[in-house]
């Protein structure tokens, strides 16, 4: 029989799209979507679906039993800003979900892990413009707290107990299909479907804030690409710099304007702002392109025409 590869968080922003990738690569009945809640429709019925709490162990190990899984992608996380608001379950939600799959796989019920970590490793000491790969991390947001730390355990399992658990650092990511929740770089989304329904939008970082961004086809092509390189050629096992491209608000306004000349822009900064300018404007991404040969696809004005076309296809 062939092995199975489990999502958990399949409801999520990326898992939604990471699951019908997969589906679309793999065969549907091999890829096991599963979340807390339940899934769109169109998610629902393109194959199996398992509702599971990713904190509970014997809840994940019994699906991992009974559909043979031989992979997991570890998608289910509570975002920056959310996290902020409720911060000892943002802990427990992204640490225990992480030591449920790397000591699965220590136990050898599984073979292999994608666990995501984020830009929000990074704090206000980092060096803000072409962030190397190895430097001072000290993330002053309970999400980046909880990203940093899983990436020491992922560094710790693999090289104590050789556990194949594999990571990129996403930026703030881009997509029509499923909207972001509660992260600092929604605005970047939010920003296209406002644009088509109000044609202004008011944006809770101000203009000039630099953040690191990617299309969503991007991300989870490094994903998938991420998972079936040689194990020998990664040398990093907490988690690679992944980089696209990087803007501001008034850069993704003016795109917008390219196309939509009477779209309009205003700014009230929030909570997020102090968020935001914590973390790097631009990501170094080398060692993922020198080890696994990531390359990126999608710029801004490339992403502005992907999202304004297609959400303005939607009914
Ligand atoms: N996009 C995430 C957030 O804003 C960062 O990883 O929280």
């Amino acid at each position: 029989m062939q092995k199975s590869i489990l999502i958990l968080g399949a409801c999520g922003q990326i898992g939604t799209e990471l699951t019908m990738e997969l589906r679309a690569k793999h065969g549907s009945e091999t890829v096991i979507a599963s979340d807390i809640r339940e899934a769109s429709e169109n998610l629902m019925e393109s194959g199996p679906f398992e509702l599971l709490d990713a904190t509970n162990y014997e809840a994940i190990e019994d699906v991992v039993m009974h559909y043979e899984i031989d992979e997991v992608y570890l998608m289910a996380a509570m975002l920056s800003a959310t996290a902020e608001k409720f911060p000892m379950r943002a802990w427990n939600l992204n640490m225990n979900s992480l030591f449920n799959v790397l000591n699965l796989a220590k136990e050898k019920k599984i073979s292999k892990i994608f666990w995501p970590s984020s830009i929000a490793v990074f704090g206000l000491n980092t060096p803000k413009e072409n962030t190397p790969q190895h430097a001072i991390m000290e993330p002053s947001t309970v999400y980046g707290i909880s990203k940093q730390s899983g990436e020491r355990w992922c560094e710790y399992y693999f090289k104590k107990f050789d556990v194949d658990v594999r990571s990129v650092r996403y930026p703030g990511l881009i997509s029509w299909k499923t909207m972001p929740g509660g992260g600092t770089t929604d605005y970047a989304v939010e920003i296209y479907h406002k644009a088509l329904e109000t044609g202004e939008y008011n944006c809770f970082l101000s203009e000039d804030t630099k953040l690191p961004m990617m299309y969503m086809d991007d991300a989870i092509r490094a994903t998938i690409k991420l998972m079936e390189s040689p194990s020998e050629n990664l040398k990093i096992r907490s988690s690679y710099n992944l980089g696209s491209m990087s803007f501001t608000p008034a850069e993704v306004a003016n795109s917008i304007q390219a196309r939509m000349p009477n779209f309009k822009m205003a700014y009230e900064p929030d909570f997020r702002q102090q968020i935001a300018d914590s973390w790097p404007s631009s990501i170094d991404d080398s060692a993922a392109k020198t080890d696994w040969g990531w390359e990126p696809r999608f710029d801004l004005n490339a992403t502005t025409k992907e999202m304004l076309e297609n959400l303005g296809k939607l009914p």
